[in-house]
């Protein structure tokens, strides 16, 4: 089984490219939604909750971990390789490297949340795929909120959303990285914004490209869904549908259940 989890549902995005991928394997997804947003806490915090989460999940048979989280993945996924060193871990950053490589005009922009956009990793990331290519970097705070209560889809959100992207189009920038697992779910607002000037860059397909090899015995199972959360389980099988991941819900096995963690 392959445990995978996020602050909430943005991490789906990820848990969707994996099951495409991995049609047998067993598949645990855990959204911390008793904690979510993490783009605006410390990382001490963040770091505290993805040891637990690992734990759990390493508890209930996983044999592989996906941080499918970039805020995440940024503050603590060295510290998750040293704690489960038996497991193989896979993180989520930026798709910066492919973006770097892609862009024409040499200008790229990177959305994330507030933690990742200021994190050591992200800065070294861009050190050493993107030194040739101007990078912003962009903070979205609230957005993954926006997602994660189903309202993003409100005339006011939108319009904030092309406030934020406008200025970085004019500037040039061909390549938009959706640096927050969160953020694949706002595709219908930013692909009609940005179409003919710039593409965006979604790595959850190279996330599960990456699962497919390291897998090994992690990979087996009869394609079962099993959904944990701490806080509101029922609210993330509701989400599916609403999200256009209802062909998942059919993986399901049993109730989603509450991750006391
Ligand atoms: N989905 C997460 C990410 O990829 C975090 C969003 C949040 O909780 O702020 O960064």
């Amino acid at each position: 089984m392959i445990g995978i989890f996020d602050s909430g549902l943005g991490g789906l995005s990820v848990l969707a490219a994996i099951a495409r991928a991995l049609p047998r394997a067993d598949l645990a997804y855990l959204a911390d939604t008793a904690h979510v947003p993490y783009g605006s806490k410390s990382d001490g915090f963040i770091r505290g909750r993805v040891a637990a989460i690992g734990d759990h999940l390493a508890a209930r048979g996983c044999r592989m971990l996906v941080v499918a989280c970039n805020t995440a993945t940024a503050a603590a996924v060295g510290e998750l390789r040293e704690r489960h060193p038996q497991l193989p871990v896979v993180g989520v950053e930026p798709g910066v490297k492919p973006a770097a490589a892609a862009s024409r005009s040499r200008r790229i922009a990177v959305l994330a949340t507030e933690s990742t956009a200021k994190s050591e990793r992200l800065a070294r990331l861009i050190a050493a795929h993107a030194q040739d290519v101007a990078v912003h970097i962009e903070p979205c705070p609230g957005w993954a909120t926006r997602v994660e209560t189903l309202h993003a889809d409100d005339p006011g959100f939108s319009a904030e959303v092309a406030a934020r992207i406008e200025p970085l189009l004019a500037a040039g920038a061909d390549r938009i990285v959706l640096g927050c697992t969160h953020y694949s779910f706002l595709t219908p607002i930013l692909a009609p914004l940005v179409t003919g000037r710039a593409e965006l860059v979604d790595v959850a397909d190279a996330v599960a490209r990456q699962c497919l090899r390291l897998a090994g015995p992690a990979a087996g199972g009869d394609g079962r869904l099993h959904l944990y959360a701490t806080a509101q389980p029922e609210r993330l099988r509701a989400a599916l549908p609403a999200l256009g991941l209802g062909w998942l819900a059919e993986r399901e096995r049993g109730q989603p259940a509450l991750a006391r963690i």
